[in-house]
This record gives structure tokens, sequence and C-alpha cells, in this order.
């Protein structure tokens, strides 16, 4: 039978029976489960990285409602701050109204660089390079075998001069690869140092920084969303009201650095969620979507939002988004595979290759951003937030267990959600169960 990832009342569930839900669903063992409520244990967190001392957790919460190219999906989000997993399920569900999301994505195809500096011809160098381009192909192949029995490998080469540096001129070499199923940043790295003293040999010059590039353009995700306007109504306003400030938001951001900056935030929200429950590299995917977001010279929202009228349908206009960004993430290796909150995260997502990794990533991005823009030109976006930021606001006071929820109602009811007050009321329920 057809999974539905609709999960109506799911925030609602206490969290042992939240817990149960998924562990159904992507028929988790009990050692898998375990692995969700334990994390990582000190002795795997020492293997990781250097001068350990401790652990630092962040809750693990599910997205519902996402329907990605017809297949329903539950996606696990890290992340500390309150309303982005309840944000992003609302969108997901809107998006619903439309089928879903459409998600497509390149080949996975990294850059690595190698900087040659001291050159006596540039024009020459870039030209010996181009014709050495398969012998140079198969020296970063060679330290690959298992990639390229994946059917990646080095794809092909760039010449880039830079003729104007503060160091004078130099010669960038771009070398193409394609990392299948993993991030790749090793493979890169490694493939980019091998190729360097041939690029040496041949041009005559130096070569000094052999590393990937963060801006992986040619290892794009994208996502596209079509909801009828109607289905975007609030009590107080129209859908097509709602549809028509979309659109005017989101060209703020096109326009606007100062906005966009935000905007594009409000995309890593979601993404740098997802990035975080299956072990891949957030400050990678900051980078290379910042980046992209500036590539005409101007820094600018990553997303489109347009209405079409489509006046011979029965639904009428639709609201069309779509969001295309570098997506540089992995399945194998890594984080992905040594943290084992990050295994079962993947496991819950249907075991996705990269590709479907990064094409759920844009999705998820896409509807965070719907979720954002829509708040903004409707509530604004304190009022839903401030209920659930109430909470951490009790949590941080002392409130414990069943008070939490009492004293965020309290909170949000008297309009001031402040830690002080929080404090006070904690005082409050403790005296009174002394007395
Ligand atoms: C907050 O974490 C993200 C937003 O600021 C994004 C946006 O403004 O689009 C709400």
């Amino acid at each position: 039978m057809k999974k539905s990832s609709r999960l109506s009342g799911f925030y609602q569930l206490s969290r042992p029976e939240r817990a149960r839900i998924v562990a159904a669903w992507a028929d988790l063992s009990s050692e898998e489960q375990a692995a969700l409520a334990a994390g990582l244990s000190l002795e795997q967190a020492d293997y990781m990285i250097e001068n350990v001392i401790g652990l630092f957790a962040l809750p693990l919460g599910i997205a519902t409602n996402f329907c990605i190219n017809d297949e329903d999906i539950l996606v696990p989000m890290a992340v500390e701050e309150p309303s982005i997993v309840a944000a992003v399920s609302f969108a997901a569900r809107l998006a619903r109204a439309g089928g879903g999301f459409r998600t497509g994505s390149t080949e996975p195809v990294m850059i690595g660089q190698v900087q040659l500096l001291d050159l006596p011809d540039h024009d020459l160098a870039a030209a010996q390079v181009q014709a050495a381009a398969a012998d140079i192909l198969a020296v970063a192949n060679r330290l690959h075998p298992s990639i390229q029995a994946r059917g990646g490998g080095a794809r092909g080469l760039e010449v880039r001069p830079l003729a104007d540096t503060p160091a004078g001129p130099m010669l960038i070499v771009h070398l193409l690869f394609d990392t299948r199923d993993a991030m790749g940043a090793n493979a890169v790295n490694t493939a980019a140092e091998a190729i360097a003293p041939l690029l040496e040999t041949l041009t005559g010059g130096r070569a000094l920084l052999r590393i990937l590039s963060n801006l992986s353009d040619q290892r794009q995700a994208w996502a596209e969303v079509a909801i009828p306007v109607q289905a975007l109504a609030t009590e107080s306003l129209a859908g097509a009201r709602v549809a028509q400030g979309i659109v005017e938001a989101n060209a703020f951001a096109v326009a606007d650095p100062y906005r966009a900056a935000t905007h594009n935030k409000g995309i890593m929200n979601g993404i740098d969620a997802v990035a975080l429950a299956t072990g891949n590299d957030w400050r990678a995917l900051e980078a290379g979507a910042h980046a992209y977001a500036a590539r005409d010279g101007q820094y600018r929202g990553l997303t489109d939002w347009r209405v079409a009228p489509e006046l011979d349908m029965p639904t009428g206009p639709t609201l069309h988004g779509r969001l295309q960004m570098p997506l540089a993430v992995g399945t194998v290796g890594g984080a992905t595979k040594a943290h084992p909150s990050a295994q079962v995260a993947l496991k819950i997502l249907g075991q996705p290759g990269a590709r479907r990794l990064a094409e759920i990533m844009a999705a998820v991005g896409l509807a965070q951003n719907l979720a954002a823009i829509r708040a903004l030109v409707t509530d604004g976006i304190q009022r839903g937030h401030m209920a659930l930021h109430a909470r951490q606001v009790a949590l941080a006071a002392g409130a414990r267990g069943d008070e939490v929820a009492a004293i965020a109602v309290q909170l949000v009811r008297e309009g001031q959600v402040r830690q002080a007050r929080a404090e006070e009321l904690v005082r409050a329920g403790a005296r009174l169960s002394l007395e």
C-alpha cells in the first residue's frame, strides 16, 4: 500500500507516539530506534573530531506532508529554532493541493581547483592543459577506482585565466569530477593534488592551491511547485491576494541584497536542518548557496515565485514556485556513515542516493521559503512563531514537564513572551506546589 506522509495531528501526539509512527513508517529496528534517542556516543565522538570533551545535542524533528515526484516521504530535521518544522510541514501540506513537488538534479559533478602561478606564457599554458586533457583525467582517475566502478570519476577540464589579481595573473584549472553518492570533498581534493605535478610539468608553472570549490554550480538540484491560489486563502485574505503578496515579497528579495540575505536564510533553515540530520556538511551548502545567489554580481533571492492565470484549468490561477541551487551532499562516507542518527535519518528518507537527497533538500528549501513569505505577507511571522518560542522561553526559565506548555500558553495570552515573566511564573508555580 502507498504510504501517506499526511499525518494529520502528528504534532499533538506524545513524543513516544510520534517515534512509534516513524519507526513503523521506516521499519526501524529497536537498535535504530535507540540510535534516534541516544545519538552519538562519547566514544564515537572522540574518533570524529579532535580534543573532544563532550557531546552537543539538537532536537531531531520530522516534517510531515511532503510528496515529491508522487512519492510521500517523512523528512528528518535537526534544528534548534522553534517553528521551522511546523512551518515547513504546513507549506508541504499546501503544496499537496497542487500535487506536491516536482524535482530534478544534474549529475553529481564537483569542481576541484588548481591554481597555477609564474607561468611563462598564459595562452600557451591554457592550450597545453587542454591538449593534455586525456592524460590529466587519467591521472585523476587512477586514485579512485571505486568511484569509477560506480560510474563516477573525472569528467572534464576547464581553464580559467585570472588576468588581474592582487598577486598578478594566474591560471586556474578546474577538474570536473563526478563523485556519485559521495559529497566527494576528499575524492576531489585528492584528485586535484594528484594532477598538480603534471600541470606544473606541462605548463612550466607553479601549482599552489589544490582544493575543491564550494561553489558547486555543476552540481545543482531544483524543486518546483504549482499551487492553486485558492488553497492559499486565510481567514481574512483571498488566495489571490496572498499569492500576489508572495510574488511581491519574492521580487523584493530578487532586487535587494538586504532582503535577499534573510529570504535565503529562511531557505537554508530547512536545507541545513536536513543536512545536519543526515550528517552532511551544512557549511559547504551555505557557502555554495550564497556564492550562487551572487553569481550575476548582485546577491539575490534564490527562489522564483509567479502567478500563472491558467484560466482554462478548473482550479483557476496557480502560484508557481521554483528553487534551483548548488546542493553538494552525499549519502555515503563521512558523517553520513559514522553518525548513528544520520544513518537512521537516511533510512527514514528511504535510503536516497545523493541526487535524490539533494532534490529532497531543494523541495524542503522551497517549502520553507513558501511558509516564511506566506506568513510575512499575511499575519506576520511573530504570531505563529511566538507561541512556539514561548515554550523555549519557559524551558530556559526552569519550567519542567507539563509546566512548560502551561507557562508558554500563559506568556502568549499575556502578550509578553519574556524570560523574566516566565521565571516569575515558574516561581509562582513552585510556591503553589509547596503550599
Ligand atoms: C527566520 O528564521 C527566517 C525568516 O526570516 C525568513 C524570511 O524572512 O523569509 C522568517
